[in-house]
């Protein structure tokens, strides 16, 4: 029998139970838990699986159970990357979620901690950085380069030789056009079709996507 990768889900909320039907369909995978900043949940149980605590737990953890890793399933980017890294602080490995039904080409680079959705399709020569999402069939064409922190909605498609900055957010069902590049921090609304570069911190919408003045920025 091969053994069993224990597995902690960081983020008991909705991509946290994204990131818990994915690794319960991949053999060899034993979830023990999630860990959430929110002490309400601490105890409580999500998908009949038990939110054990937060940061504090890691050294308990990672002494109970040898060759333990986590993924972090939080769709805010930022916080995203600040749990990542404060669990890669306390020597708590991360590894990535991809889904059985996910196509990724040979050819595609992923980095760690990277959640790749059922449905989603990487194309030949992509590069995905770290503590990414590309969520429920996403399509990634050839040559896309993803970087660090990034989140593609469901449904969104980006044509070949897009960049996408560090940290931006692309939302459900977006469309890019081949060889943009969407800038750090930005975010592409929900549904809008991108014909032009999207500047560093701003927020595009609507069909053909313009920048908009949003109240607040929405994952
Ligand atoms: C773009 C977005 C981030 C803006 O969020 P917001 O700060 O709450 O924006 P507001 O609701 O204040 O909207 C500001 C204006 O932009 C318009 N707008 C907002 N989102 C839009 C969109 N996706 N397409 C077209 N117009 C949009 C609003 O109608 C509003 O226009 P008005 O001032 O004429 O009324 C958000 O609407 C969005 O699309 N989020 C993506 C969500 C998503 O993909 N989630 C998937 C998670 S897995």
């Amino acid at each position: 029998m091969p053994e069993s990768k224990p597995i902690v889900i960081y983020g008991a909320g909705g991509q946290g139970r994204v990131v818990l039907d994915i690794l319960r369909s991949v053999p060899g995978i034993v979830t023990v838990g999630f860990l959430d900043s929110d002490e309400n949940l601490h105890g409580s149980m999500v998908d009949n699986l038990r939110v054990l605590g937060d940061m504090r737990v890691v050294p308990g953890l990672l002494t109970e159970y040898p060759g333990i890793a986590s993924v972090v399933a939080i769709g805010d980017n930022r916080a995203r990357m600040d749990i990542a890294r404060q669990l890669s602080e306390l020597g708590m490995p991360l590894v990535n979620a991809i889904h059985p039904r996910a196509f990724i080409s040979p050819s595609a680079h992923i980095g760690r901690n990277v959640t790749v959705a059922s449905g989603a399709i990487i194309c030949a020569h992509v590069r995905i950085g770290d503590h990414v999402i590309v969520n429920t069939g996403a399509i990634i064409e050839h040559e896309n380069n993803i970087g660090d922190g990034v989140h593609i909605a469901p449904g969104a498609k980006l044509a070949g030789r897009v960049t996408v900055d560090r940290g931006a957010f692309v939302g459900i069902g977006a469309v890019v056009i081949g060889n943009l590049r969407i800038g750090t921090d930005a975010v592409v609304g929900a549904g809008a079709v991108v014909l032009h570069d999207v500047e560093p911190s701003s927020v595009v919408a609507g069909v053909p996507a313009r920048p908009i003045q949003p109240k607040a920025k929405g994952g």
